[in-house]
């Protein structure tokens, strides 16, 4: 039957890996909204727009022919028939994308697309900062999960290959370009489970999760 899990959190909190897995435990599907946001940004450095010129980012992502798969097992974007599975993971589109999903319009846009995804599916589990608080607010299961910077950046890194130094800078300097704007992303709803997992591995996390699903 109809199933929404929403998981929230900063970024390194292993929500990637966690919601993935949860999915395809539930033989659900996976949003990650994370990723539209950075198929968005990688168009707006694509096609030259200034960062600051909210209009112009507005303009790019309402033309923008989005194309997100919902495949625990094989997640995949196209962003104007471009597959930019790569690209959105790169430094230019992560240094952008707190900017370009800072602009109201362009959240308007992906929430509505989101909702619409959810919809569809109806079993799913859906990665962001805002999901259990703005977009999914009737889920079944809303879960935010945390974890120490140290832990954060230790992840981070083993996933790009940078050092954990510069992995540790770039997260802080997200961190506060995403909660010191007007509108912070990152939302804990107040019905969330809160779930600490800076000593848990990922399976004791999917584990945990799966048992609040079936309760
Ligand atoms: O890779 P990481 O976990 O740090 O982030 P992500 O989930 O790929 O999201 C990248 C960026 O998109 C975040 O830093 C936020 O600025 C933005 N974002 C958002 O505003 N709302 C969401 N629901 C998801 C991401």
């Amino acid at each position: 039957g109809r199933c929404v899990v929403a998981v929230d959190g900063p970024s390194g909190s292993g929500k990637s890996t966690v919601s993935r897995r949860l999915a395809s435990a539930l033989g659900a599907q996976y949003l990650d909204t994370g990723a539209m946001y950075r198929a968005v940004t990688w168009a707006v450095l694509r096609y030259g727009v200034d960062l600051g010129d909210v209009e112009g980012v507005a303009k790019v992502a309402g033309g923008l022919d989005l194309v997100i798969g919902t495949d625990p097992a094989a997640p995949h974007v196209r962003a104007d028939d471009v597959d930019v599975d790569a690209d959105i993971r790169g430094p230019e589109v992560t240094a952008a994308v707190s900017a370009v999903a800072a602009v109201p319009a362009v959240r308007q846009l992906l929430v509505a697309r989101q909702r619409e995804l959810i919809e569809a599916a109806g079993r799913i589990v859906v990665e962001g900062r805002d999901i259990g608080a703005v977009v999914a607010p009737d889920a079944d299961l809303k879960v935010y999960l945390t974890a120490s910077h140290d832990a954060r950046a230790q992840r981070r890194s083993l996933e790009t290959a940078a050092s954990v130094d510069d992995t540790a800078a770039d997260l802080l300097r997200r961190d506060t370009l995403d909660s010191t704007r007007a509108v912070d992303p990152l939302q804990q709803a107040p019905d969330a489970v809160v779930l600490d997992t800076t000593a848990m591995g990922i399976d004791d996390v999917v584990a945990r999760l799966r048992a609040m699903v079936t309760a």
